[in-house]
């Protein structure tokens, strides 16, 4: 039982949707036994509107709960109260053209690479920098698919002294994490596909991605990456290769930090 559980948290944490799904159907059960009770009991009658906002509340508090990012908490919070308001408007069918594109070029590398875009949690990122703490001041660090450049550049602010880089191929993160780096003089974003970036100029390789592309990324970040450099895998292990440190982060998504250092077991 607990087993299964476990493997339930395992692969809801790596699709967080799942972990957003479940969040709502806990509020829309609490929110549709509250109408249920009502109808019977009393003569209040919520409007559709009240009620979507009480499941919009309850869904953002069971996300912040089970773990998730802080921007699933707001997706939660709003949509069933858009949903609602959406299906009253009649709306132009470019809207939804425009919301698909919208999703295809934030989602660019879902299809090819197979990893979707989800985000570092703030604990993951915590942990990150307590552990970059070690590292020489003047670090070289890389995030390979950097998304919209969120931890990245949160880690910039507190390592004024190291160098950041971000690449990334998917259109909309890209363009959103090159703007917001503009102003951060210690972080540059590439519009790069991290299988063309050179491995070799960094001292740490962060990576979140997903269990697809791990075996190949181990292979270059052999052939490629200094001695002593560091490769960091947020959750996702690398097939066959144990690595040498882990930081548990005991949050619902059990995510964790894999930390290797080369060559220690990759040419040892
Ligand atoms: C799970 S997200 C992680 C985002 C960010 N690193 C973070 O931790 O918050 C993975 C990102 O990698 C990007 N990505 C996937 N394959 C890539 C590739 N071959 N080259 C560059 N970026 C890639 C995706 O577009 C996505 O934005």
């Amino acid at each position: 039982m607990v087993g299964r559980i476990a493997m339930i948290g395992r692969v809801a944490g790596r699709y967080p949707v799942l972990l957003a799904l479940l969040a709502q159907l806990c509020a829309a059960l609490l929110v549709g036994g509250a109408i249920i009770l009502a109808v019977q009991f009393s003569n209040w009658r919520p409007s559709a509107l009240a009620a979507g906002l009480v499941q919009g509340l309850l869904a953002a508090g069971f996300a912040r709960r089970l773990g998730l990012a802080s921007w699933w908490w707001w997706l939660n919070l709003g949509f069933v109260p858009a949903l609602l308001l959406l299906s009253g408007a009649a709306l132009p069918s470019w809207v939804f053209l425009v919301g698909f594109l919208l999703l295809l070029l934030g989602n660019w590398n879902s299809v090819g690479e197979r990893v979707p875009l989800y985000l570092t949690g703030a604990r993951s990122r915590q942990q990150l920098a307590e552990w970059l703490v070690g590292q020489a001041a003047g670090f070289r660090f890389v995030d390979l698919g950097c998304g919209p450049a969120g931890t990245l550049l949160w880690l910039a602010r507190r390592f004024p002294q190291a160098q950041f880089v971000g690449v990334e191929t998917a259109p909309l993160p890209f363009l959103i994490a090159w703007l917001r780096a503009l102003a951060q003089s210690n972080c540059r974003i590439r519009y790069q596909n991290l299988w063309r970036t050179d491995l070799a100029e960094f001292d740490v390789v962060y990576c979140f991605l997903s269990p697809a592309p791990m075996a190949a990324l181990w292979t270059k970040a052999v052939a490629q990456m200094a001695v002593g450099a560091w490769l960091v895998s947020n959750s996702f292990e690398v097939p066959g290769v144990p690595a040498e440190q882990q930081v548990e982060l005991h949050d619902w998504r059990r995510s964790r930090l894999l930390l290797w250092r080369m060559p220690a077991v990759a040419r040892a």
